[in-house]
Protein backbone atom coordinates (compact mmCIF):
# COMPACT_ATOMS: atom_id res chain seq x y z
CA UNK A 1 0.00 0.00 0.00
CA UNK A 2 1.39 3.29 -0.84
CA UNK A 3 0.97 7.06 0.66
CA UNK A 4 -2.02 7.86 -1.46
CA UNK A 5 -3.74 4.26 -0.87
CA UNK A 6 -3.41 4.85 2.88
CA UNK A 7 -4.64 8.32 2.49
CA UNK A 8 -7.87 7.13 1.12
CA UNK A 9 -8.57 4.28 3.42
CA UNK A 10 -8.47 6.81 5.97
CA UNK A 11 -11.16 9.13 4.22
CA UNK A 12 -12.93 5.89 3.85
CA UNK A 13 -13.11 4.91 7.53
CA UNK A 14 -14.29 8.90 8.42
CA UNK A 15 -16.40 8.04 6.56
CA UNK A 16 -17.64 4.39 7.95
CA UNK A 17 -17.79 7.01 11.42
CA UNK A 18 -19.87 9.24 10.67
CA UNK A 19 -22.85 6.35 9.48
CA UNK A 20 -25.49 7.77 7.53
CA UNK A 21 -25.43 10.85 9.86
CA UNK A 22 -26.52 13.70 7.81
CA UNK A 23 -24.83 16.67 9.30
CA UNK A 24 -23.63 19.86 8.19
CA UNK A 25 -21.47 20.31 11.12
CA UNK A 26 -19.54 16.78 10.27
CA UNK A 27 -19.70 17.86 6.54
CA UNK A 28 -17.74 20.74 7.98
CA UNK A 29 -15.20 19.16 10.55
CA UNK A 30 -14.11 17.31 7.38
CA UNK A 31 -13.64 19.67 4.99
CA UNK A 32 -11.46 21.25 7.70
CA UNK A 33 -9.30 18.00 8.02
CA UNK A 34 -8.75 18.26 4.51
CA UNK A 35 -8.01 22.05 4.49
CA UNK A 36 -5.71 20.86 7.63
CA UNK A 37 -4.18 18.22 5.41
CA UNK A 38 -3.13 20.79 2.93
CA UNK A 39 -2.00 23.29 5.21
CA UNK A 40 -0.03 20.14 7.13
CA UNK A 41 1.80 19.23 3.61
CA UNK A 42 3.12 22.28 3.08
CA UNK A 43 4.91 23.10 6.29
CA UNK A 44 5.80 19.57 6.89
CA UNK A 45 7.67 19.77 3.19
CA UNK A 46 9.16 23.49 4.35
CA UNK A 47 10.31 22.66 7.84
CA UNK A 48 11.62 19.10 7.03
CA UNK A 49 9.54 16.77 8.99
CA UNK A 50 7.76 13.21 8.16
CA UNK A 51 5.51 14.60 5.42
CA UNK A 52 2.77 11.61 5.40
CA UNK A 53 2.65 11.42 9.13
CA UNK A 54 1.71 14.28 9.23
CA UNK A 55 -0.98 14.12 6.47
CA UNK A 56 -2.36 10.95 8.30
CA UNK A 57 -2.60 13.20 11.12
CA UNK A 58 -4.14 16.03 10.26
CA UNK A 59 -6.70 13.80 8.43
CA UNK A 60 -7.13 11.84 11.56
CA UNK A 61 -6.77 14.95 14.14
CA UNK A 62 -10.48 15.61 14.99
CA UNK A 63 -11.72 11.96 14.14
CA UNK A 64 -13.28 12.13 18.06
CA UNK A 65 -15.71 14.61 16.44
CA UNK A 66 -17.18 12.67 14.25
CA UNK A 67 -18.61 10.54 17.81
CA UNK A 68 -21.70 10.78 18.95
CA UNK A 69 -20.89 11.98 22.03
CA UNK A 70 -18.87 15.25 22.22
CA UNK A 71 -15.85 14.51 24.10
CA UNK A 72 -14.65 18.26 24.71
CA UNK A 73 -11.15 19.05 25.21
CA UNK A 74 -10.48 15.02 25.32
CA UNK A 75 -11.10 14.82 21.85
CA UNK A 76 -7.35 14.76 21.03
CA UNK A 77 -6.37 12.03 22.90
CA UNK A 78 -9.74 9.84 22.46
CA UNK A 79 -9.03 10.25 18.98
CA UNK A 80 -6.00 9.11 19.52
CA UNK A 81 -6.88 5.92 21.47
CA UNK A 82 -9.77 5.17 19.05
CA UNK A 83 -7.13 5.25 15.85
CA UNK A 84 -4.31 3.23 17.15
CA UNK A 85 -5.20 -0.27 15.91
CA UNK A 86 -6.40 1.36 12.51
CA UNK A 87 -2.98 2.79 11.86
CA UNK A 88 -1.43 -0.32 12.52
CA UNK A 89 -3.49 -2.47 9.94
CA UNK A 90 -2.14 0.50 7.38
CA UNK A 91 0.90 -0.94 8.12
CA UNK A 92 2.64 1.58 9.93
CA UNK A 93 5.37 0.67 12.42
CA UNK A 94 5.03 1.46 15.80
CA UNK A 95 7.46 4.36 16.10
CA UNK A 96 5.23 5.83 13.42
CA UNK A 97 1.69 5.24 15.17
CA UNK A 98 3.21 6.86 18.46
CA UNK A 99 4.56 9.91 16.63
CA UNK A 100 0.73 9.99 14.94
CA UNK A 101 -1.11 9.90 17.40
CA UNK A 102 1.31 12.28 19.73
CA UNK A 103 0.30 14.64 17.53
CA UNK A 104 -3.88 13.89 17.35
CA UNK A 105 -3.55 13.83 21.25
CA UNK A 106 -1.67 16.79 21.62
CA UNK A 107 -3.27 19.51 19.46
CA UNK A 108 -6.03 20.08 21.71
CA UNK A 109 -4.08 20.93 24.81
CA UNK A 110 -0.51 19.90 24.17
CA UNK A 111 -1.09 17.51 26.48
CA UNK A 112 -0.98 13.31 25.22
CA UNK A 113 -1.76 10.54 27.79
CA UNK A 114 1.44 8.73 26.99
CA UNK A 115 5.23 9.36 26.95
CA UNK A 116 6.68 10.90 23.89
CA UNK A 117 8.86 13.97 22.61
CA UNK A 118 6.83 17.03 21.26
CA UNK A 119 7.91 16.21 18.25
CA UNK A 120 8.44 18.68 14.86
CA UNK A 121 5.15 16.24 13.15
CA UNK A 122 3.11 17.50 16.53
CA UNK A 123 4.15 21.42 15.73
CA UNK A 124 3.33 20.86 12.44
CA UNK A 125 -0.64 19.30 12.76
CA UNK A 126 -0.75 22.33 15.54
CA UNK A 127 -0.31 25.29 13.48
CA UNK A 128 -2.01 23.10 10.50
CA UNK A 129 -4.98 23.29 12.45
CA UNK A 130 -4.69 26.98 13.58
CA UNK A 131 -3.95 27.99 10.39
CA UNK A 132 -7.09 26.80 9.39
CA UNK A 133 -9.22 28.27 12.38
CA UNK A 134 -8.61 31.62 10.55
CA UNK A 135 -9.82 31.05 7.50
CA UNK A 136 -12.29 32.89 5.46
CA UNK A 137 -14.87 30.62 5.91
CA UNK A 138 -14.60 31.53 9.70
CA UNK A 139 -15.06 35.10 9.40
CA UNK A 140 -18.82 34.68 8.02
CA UNK A 141 -19.14 32.16 11.16
CA UNK A 142 -17.82 34.40 13.32
CA UNK A 143 -20.49 37.35 12.45
CA UNK A 144 -23.38 35.02 11.22
CA UNK A 145 -25.67 35.98 14.46
CA UNK A 146 -25.53 39.70 13.87
CA UNK A 147 -25.71 40.37 10.01
CA UNK A 148 -29.04 41.67 10.28
CA UNK A 149 -27.95 44.41 12.72
CA UNK A 150 -25.64 46.43 10.82
CA UNK A 151 -24.55 48.33 13.82
CA UNK A 152 -24.09 45.19 15.86
CA UNK A 153 -21.63 43.83 13.53
CA UNK A 154 -19.56 47.09 12.14
CA UNK A 155 -18.95 47.17 16.67
CA UNK A 156 -17.92 43.46 16.46
CA UNK A 157 -15.85 43.88 13.72
CA UNK A 158 -14.24 46.42 15.14
CA UNK A 159 -13.55 44.72 18.26
CA UNK A 160 -12.47 41.61 16.17
CA UNK A 161 -9.61 43.49 13.97
CA UNK A 162 -8.58 44.76 17.54
CA UNK A 163 -8.32 41.59 19.07
CA UNK A 164 -6.89 39.71 15.94
CA UNK A 165 -3.94 42.93 16.05
CA UNK A 166 -3.35 41.42 19.47
CA UNK A 167 -2.07 38.03 17.83
CA UNK A 168 0.70 39.35 15.88
CA UNK A 169 3.82 38.97 17.73
CA UNK A 170 6.20 36.87 16.16
CA UNK A 171 6.55 33.28 16.87
CA UNK A 172 2.64 33.16 17.42
CA UNK A 173 2.92 29.67 15.79
CA UNK A 174 5.14 26.35 16.21
CA UNK A 175 7.30 27.02 13.08
CA UNK A 176 8.05 29.54 10.84
CA UNK A 177 6.05 28.15 7.92
CA UNK A 178 3.26 27.86 10.10
CA UNK A 179 3.83 31.52 11.38
CA UNK A 180 4.32 32.65 7.30
CA UNK A 181 0.67 30.98 6.44
CA UNK A 182 -0.87 31.86 9.84
CA UNK A 183 0.10 35.62 9.31
CA UNK A 184 -1.51 35.66 5.69
CA UNK A 185 -4.51 34.54 7.25
CA UNK A 186 -4.23 36.99 9.96
CA UNK A 187 -3.87 39.58 7.14
CA UNK A 188 -6.42 38.52 5.26
CA UNK A 189 -9.22 38.60 7.78
CA UNK A 190 -8.12 42.38 9.19
CA UNK A 191 -8.36 43.74 5.34
CA UNK A 192 -11.33 42.29 4.52
CA UNK A 193 -13.36 43.43 8.16
CA UNK A 194 -11.44 46.71 8.10
CA UNK A 195 -12.57 47.57 4.29
CA UNK A 196 -16.41 45.98 6.09
CA UNK A 197 -15.64 48.92 8.14
CA UNK A 198 -14.42 51.52 5.92
CA UNK A 199 -17.52 50.63 4.00
CA UNK A 200 -19.69 51.82 7.39
CA UNK A 201 -17.89 54.99 7.34
CA UNK A 202 -19.43 56.17 3.70
CA UNK A 203 -22.70 55.26 4.73
CA UNK A 204 -23.59 58.92 5.42
CA UNK A 205 -24.77 62.02 3.35
CA UNK A 206 -22.49 63.45 0.96
CA UNK A 207 -21.46 66.81 1.03
CA UNK A 208 -20.27 69.70 -1.21
CA UNK A 209 -17.28 71.84 0.49
CA UNK A 210 -18.03 75.17 -1.03
FE1 LIG B 1 -9.60 19.52 17.34
FE1 LIG C 1 -9.29 20.85 14.02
Amino acid sequence: MDANQRFNKIAAYIEERRGNRNNPALDYRWQHSLRVAHYGQQIALAENAAVEQVIAACLLHDVARFDEVDHGIEHGRVGARLVRPFLAELGYSPAEINNICFAIAAHVDDQADFEHPFTLEAKVVNDADNIDRFSTYRILLHFQDCLDDYHQLINRASQRVEKLKTLQPPQFMATPSGERLFRHQLEMQIEFLERLIADSKISILPQIKE
